[in-house]
């Protein structure tokens, strides 16, 4: 893929951990690439799998999805849900024709500004090697409607 390309990516940050760890990498000075634009969920259980479709059928290349580690949700275990949907959405990305790639989910810790910082350079580079998302293009099926990826995705309990 050519250098000039910048990938545009969204990330869904947890209130009480990734988003701290993303504030504490801001405060600490630690670069990472601007290309990705944080959401704030209170958690990462609340992330609906449409969120993610929408960012990619709306010119994201990638979505990264972050949370607190396993066993320190603040609601207890709703990360275990969005680790679920997570592995759903990377099967359903992949049945509609594009790289499952395109979506990745870490854990930070507010105490982990470095560890959040080097997580979104790294998925930022490995977005660039994918290149530009083109839906219809390679066998992949053209952009949804939220209305066709609801009907795809079913969303765990
Ligand atoms: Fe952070 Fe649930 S509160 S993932």
């Amino acid at each position: 893929m050519t250098d000039s390309f910048e990938p545009t990516i969204i990330g869904f940050t947890c209130n009480w951990c990734s988003y701290r760890a993303a504030d504490l990498a801001g405060t600490a000075r630690i670069k990472y690439p601007p290309n990705v634009r944080l959401i704030r969920l209170m958690c990462s259980g609340r992330l609906d799998p449409t969120f993610v479709f929408k960012a990619l059928a709306n010119g994201a290349d990638g979505v990264i999805i972050t949370g607190c580690h396993p066993g320190e949700c603040h609601y207890i275990e709703q990360n275990y849900k969005a680790l679920r949907r997570f592995h759903l959405m990377k099967r359903t990305l992949q049945g509609l024709g594009l790289e499952p790639g395109r979506v990745k989910l870490i854990w930070a810790s507010a105490a982990e500004g470095a560890k959040f910082a080097s997580e979104i350079t790294a998925f930022v580079e490995e977005i660039r090697a994918l290149g530009p998302l083109h839906w219809g293009k390679n066998g992949s099926a053209p952009s949804p409607t939220v209305e066709a990826v609801q009907e795809k995705v079913e969303v765990p309990a």
